[in-house]
């Protein structure tokens, strides 16, 4: 694993952009894993300004989400295709047959995932997972207890996703119950898997993610396993990392970040 701290959330935000606008330019038919939530929202608004304004190219993309809300309608704003579509989709030339995430509405859930695994598999796999994590631990929807080898399945949320999660759905209440996820194993066969978290009520996790054992209590602590995963965080999400100066001089010193550090000192 090779964790990344940047100095605040712009910093992380913008390496994360350019790392999917390298392997675009790369790759164009690059196979893209997507996640949604709060922070991914500066992730997709910098991939629409590079669109726009240094013609980045999205037409021979194909993108693969990781999850959604089991029988949330996509025209419900609570559904993660209502979230994609307005945060991004509509704003970049991502051709619709492109775009993959997981219907919850399916009549027979385990045969979309199934389907799910499939299309995935024919696409060639994903090149490029990117990833948030949540409060308690999972990736995607895979909450804690989650089999590290699990394939895409219905989960059920654990009260933490549901309370983290209340804002977006507008109220407890109204998080649904259940959702379709990648499972860990489906994400640990991405070829590059990158996490972003931001902010200290990410600090805990992310320690525990990084640094601690390997455990189903933190599906994300799967990733250590990966042979190819970067962690990009700002000071807060690192905030209890032990190794914290370590993750600074990475970036400022590894060749493999010559580039992206000349861009962020123009
Ligand atoms: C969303 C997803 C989740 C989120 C995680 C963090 O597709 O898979 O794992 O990445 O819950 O959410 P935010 O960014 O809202 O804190």
């Amino acid at each position: 694993m090779e964790v990344i701290l940047r100095p605040s959330a712009e910093a992380a935000v913008r390496l994360v952009a350019r790392i999917v606008a390298r392997e675009l330019r790369a790759r164009p038919n690059l196979v893209l894993g997507l996640a949604t939530g709060r922070t991914m929202e500066g992730v997709y608004r910098e991939l629409i300004r590079l669109h726009r304004e240094e013609g980045l190219d999205f037409s021979r993309c194909r993108t693969f989400n990781l999850d959604e809300y089991a029988g949330v309608p996509p025209t419900d704003e609570r559904s993660f295709r209502h979230w994609m579509q307005e945060h991004f989709f509509r704003h970049v030339n991502l051709r619709p047959e492109n775009v993959h995430l997981p219907d919850g509405m399916a009549p027979d859930l385990e045969a979309e995932c199934r389907r799910y695994e499939e299309a995935i598999r024919s696409a060639g796999g994903v090149d490029l997972q990117l990833l948030g994590i949540g409060v308690a631990g999972h990736i995607g929807f895979n909450e804690p207890l989650s089999s590290l080898q699990s394939r895409t399945r219905v989960k059920a949320l654990t009260p933490m996703t549901i309370r983290q999660n209340a804002a977006w759905c507008g109220g407890e209440e109204r998080v649904p119950r259940r959702a379709v996820t990648m499972g860990v194993g489906t994400i640990l066969e991405a070829r590059w898997c990158v996490l972003l978290a931001l902010g200290s009520e990410k600090a805990e996790v992310v320690a525990r993610a990084v640094e601690g054992p390997i455990t189903s209590m933190v599906p994300a602590s799967a990733l250590q396993l990966h042979p190819r995963c970067t962690v990009i965080l700002d000071e807060e999400a690192g905030g209890r990392l032990a190794l914290k100066e370590y993750c600074r001089w990475l970036f400022e010193n590894e060749p493999e970040w010559d580039a992206f550090r000349r861009e962020d000192r123009p």
